[in-house]
């Protein structure tokens, strides 16, 4: 039957997908994506303290993956939620929402023998929605046109289907047999598969770009979940809705793959460069606090600038880094010598690592 946006469409074939073979501009573009992937993860190995700068990478592509839904937040706004439990805006804390599903996922595919489930999917969007959903069990859902309501796109109906071409995806994720193609363009392919099965109410676009970044995991492409991926995503959103619909409706993805490529090579670039200048910026603030503190220098602090860049006292009471007065005394020094800069909301002082936040914010 001929494709019909507005009719179920359960006529979804199963990946691979037929007569696809990588033209000589994918395979270009393969050699790049795969070389600035390898650098990345190589930088990720060698970091003195792996998870710190990590986490913080993770969040911003929490914080950008959400935007794509326009849940957004400020970086400050975000910074300060993490540091403070029970006082964030909705907005960020959906993207805490979203980092924990993200490592919620890790976990269950290793523990899972590194199989990438259905059951790790349906956890992961339970994570981002905070409930008990699950695989769409009642017709009804399209993907409309948010400022005329024009249907786009109406995804596959209903729960024994979706299960069905689920499980099809799952084994085409699992099973190295089932195609040669290179894992990034099987990971564009996997996306694109995913979005269109559409399995869950909401949350289908967010728990699909944590698959990807799942998945490069467990093609041992990636040693720690650093996709940044969200952040080129946020910035061509229009081509990514377009080129989504590319493939059901012209079977293009040629375009498809080379717009993911073209996000992996981009991202991965911008996430080694901010890597290293985060690893620069500790040097720098490690050396000023040495000689601002001097003896009573506390590693332990420099960490948690770096992890929760919105300090306060009770914080670093808290975390059992200091007590109170000494506390106090160290953030004062700091402030003096312009390494933090006190700002001050409601009854709280915090502290901000403000160069951290600037290079944060920057492209
Ligand atoms: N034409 C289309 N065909 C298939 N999938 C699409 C199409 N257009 C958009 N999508 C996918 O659907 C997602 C939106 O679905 P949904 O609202 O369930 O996810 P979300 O995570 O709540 O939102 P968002 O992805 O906007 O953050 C988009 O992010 C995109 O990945
Ligand atoms: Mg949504």
């Amino acid at each position: 039957m001929a494709y019909n946006k507005h009719n179920a469409f359960n006529d979804l074939p199963d990946l691979p997908p037929t007569d696809f073979v990588e033209s000589p501009e994918i395979l270009r573009h393969l050699a790049k994506a795969a070389r600035h992937i390898g650098e990345l993860n190589g930088l990720c190995a060698s970091l003195p303290d792996t998870q710190l700068l990590i986490n913080t990478i993770v969040l911003q592509e929490s914080k950008d993956s959400s935007a794509i839904e326009n849940i957004v937040t400020t970086q400050d706004e975000l910074y300060k939620a993490v540091s403070e439990d029970g006082t964030a805006s909705l907005a960020a804390k959906e993207v805490l929402n979203y980092r924990e599903a993200l490592y919620v996922g890790l976990e269950k595919m290793q523990a899972q023998k590194n199989l990438l489930l259905t059951n790790t999917m349906v956890e992961v969007v339970q994570t981002i929605k905070q409930n008990k959903s699950g695989i769409r069990t009642t017709a009804g859902t399209a993907l409309k046109n948010a400022i005329n309501g024009e249907v786009i796109y109406t995804p596959p109906c209903c729960e024994d289907v979706l299960r069905e071409k689920l499980a099809a995806l799952e084994q085409f994720i699992n099973d190295p047999e089932m195609s040669s193609l290179d894992p990034l363009v099987k990971m564009a392919i996997i996306h694109y598969q995913f979005e269109a099965i559409h399995p869950f109410a909401d949350g289908n676009g967010r728990t699909g770009r944590i698959v990807n970044a799942l998945y490069l995991v467990q093609q041992e492409l990636l040693l720690q979940p650093v996709l940044y991926l969200s952040s080129y995503i946020v910035k061509y959103k229009t081509e990514y809705y377009q080129l989504l619909r590319g493939v059901t409706e012209k079977n293009n993805w040629h375009d498809w793959i080379m717009y993911i490529l073209t996000a992996l090579i981009e991202t991965a670039q911008l996430t080694t460069k901010k890597i290293r200048s985060m690893l620069l910026l500790k040097e720098e603030i490690e050396k000023k606090m040495k000689d601002v503190l001097g003896v009573s220098f506390s590693y332990d602090l420099l960490r948690l600038m770096f992890a929760l860049p919105y300090l306060k006292i009770e914080l670093l009471e808290k975390k059992g880094i200091a007590h109170r007065q000494t506390a106090s005394t160290w953030l004062k020094k700091l402030a003096d010598s312009d390494i933090v800069r006190p700002q001050k909301m409601g009854r709280t002082t915090y502290y901000v690592n403000w160069r951290l936040m600037k290079l944060l914010g920057e492209d």
